[in-house]
């Protein structure tokens, strides 16, 4: 039977949330304090867990941070209920680790179907085989090709298909893009894991990880430059083959060079995603990053060449692109001039604000042929 647990210090609410779970099928564990849920879920841990936020001595992201935290409760989902409504309450507790936030305006049945879409949303329970993620490193040896929009724009597709978890691993010390462009304020990153003595796990690198709206959580590089510090290809080569086994998709942003991060994350990918503007020495750039993905062993199947047009006119065609590259493009991301920077400058990707852009359109379609239905 699948168990719930259910903390909430107000015992009416409780025995509400407790009535409808009980009638839909489960079994309820109640706590009214964060400290007595706590102990209940690490002495037997539940399939679910259930938050308020306003509670004595300790708060609802409390419990969402120690539940995280906690190598027996690191990966059940958490959903806040709670009668908090702002907008920062929702961030902060996402960011303290909970799945799924819901006001207490929501009705019984709202909340037992959240609770059904929260548990089928998660990973399988612990003991069963879950099939390797696949990761996708996008490139550009060329900056400014719309590597950083594509991959953020990319995750957030993937993690509206049912069931995908997906990661959003930055290696770009350049900027920081990827957390920009999805609004997530991280207070951890891979520098400060990297300088840690520990061995990487998925309830390890959980805690590095910043969670968006979306359900895309994403790692990113470093918080400030002021903190920058060098990351081994190793580290890169352990981060990914934890997530692979925890996501069905890691996307991977990467700067326009080929530092050992890069070299790390590109040669441990299933599929690189070579991001090309439709001008020749873009088209140089990647017809040089070819020769070296051969010499670096890469398969050629992995390799997906696409053009995107971050200007409006007078681009190569694709034909003569394909002709230079010997290689047919697999996708063609439109020009998207003004929607893109106020996606960009709001921090909500285009897929999740403007889906029915054409841009958008061609990314659900290239995530599409990346995660195949
Ligand atoms: N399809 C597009 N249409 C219009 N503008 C675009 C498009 N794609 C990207 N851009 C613009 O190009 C600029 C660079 O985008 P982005 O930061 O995603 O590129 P990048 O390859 O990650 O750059 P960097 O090398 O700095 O990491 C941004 O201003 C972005 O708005
Ligand atoms: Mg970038």
């Amino acid at each position: 039977m699948t168990k719930i647990l259910v903390v909430d210090d107000d015992s009416h609410a409780l025995r509400l949330i407790e009535f409808a779970l009980t009638k839909a099928g489960y079994e309820v564990i109640t706590a009214t304090r964060g400290e007595e849920g706590l102990q209940k879920a690490f002495q037997s841990p539940p399939h679910l867990a259930i938050i308020d936020l306003m509670m004595p001595q300790m708060d609802g992201y409390e419990v969402c941070r120690r539940l995280r935290q906690n190598e027996r409760t690191a990966e059940i989902p958490i959903m806040v209920f709670t009668a908090r409504i702002q907008e920062i309450d929702r961030q902060t507790a996402l960011e303290a680790g909970a799945n799924e936030f819901l006001t207490k305006t929501a009705t019984p049945n709202e909340l037992v179907s959240k609770v059904k879409e929260l548990l089928a949303k998660s990973a399988p329970a612990p003991g069963v085989e879950v099939t390797p993620g696949q990761i996708t490193t996008l490139f550009s040896l060329r900056g400014g090709a719309g590597v950083s929009s594509i991959a953020v724009n990319l995750a957030t597709a993937l993690a509206q298909q049912p069931n995908q978890k997906v990661a959003l691993l930055d290696l770009c010390f350049s900027s920081s893009s990827v957390p920009l462009m999805l609004n997530v304020r991280p207070t951890l990153s891979l520098v400060e894991l990297a300088k840690e003595d520990t061995t990487i796990s998925l309830s390890v690198l959980e805690k590095y990880m910043v969670a968006h709206p979306s359900g895309v959580k994403v790692l990113p590089l470093v918080l400030s430059m002021a903190r920058v510090a060098p990351i081994s290809a190793k580290t890169v080569e352990s981060v990914l083959s934890v997530l692979k086994n925890g996501f069905n998709h890691v996307i991977v942003d990467t700067s326009s060079s080929l530092d050992d991060m890069t070299l790390a994350a590109l040669t441990h990918s299933d599929q690189i995603i070579l991001v090309l503007v439709p001008e020749v020495v873009s088209v140089q750039a990647a017809i040089v990053t070819l020769q070296a993905f051969r010499s670096l062993g890469v398969s050629e199947e992995a390799i997906v060449p696409i053009v995107n047009r971050t200007f409006a006119q007078d681009g190569l065609s694709t034909e003569t692109i394909q002709n230079a590259l010997k290689r047919p493009i697999k996708a063609m991301i439109p020009h998207e001039p003004e929607l893109l920077i106020q996606a960009i400058n709001s921090g909500t990707p285009l897929t999740l604000s403007q889906p029915a852009t054409a841009m958008a359109t061609a990314i659900r379609k290239l995530a599409s042929v990346l995660s195949p239905s």
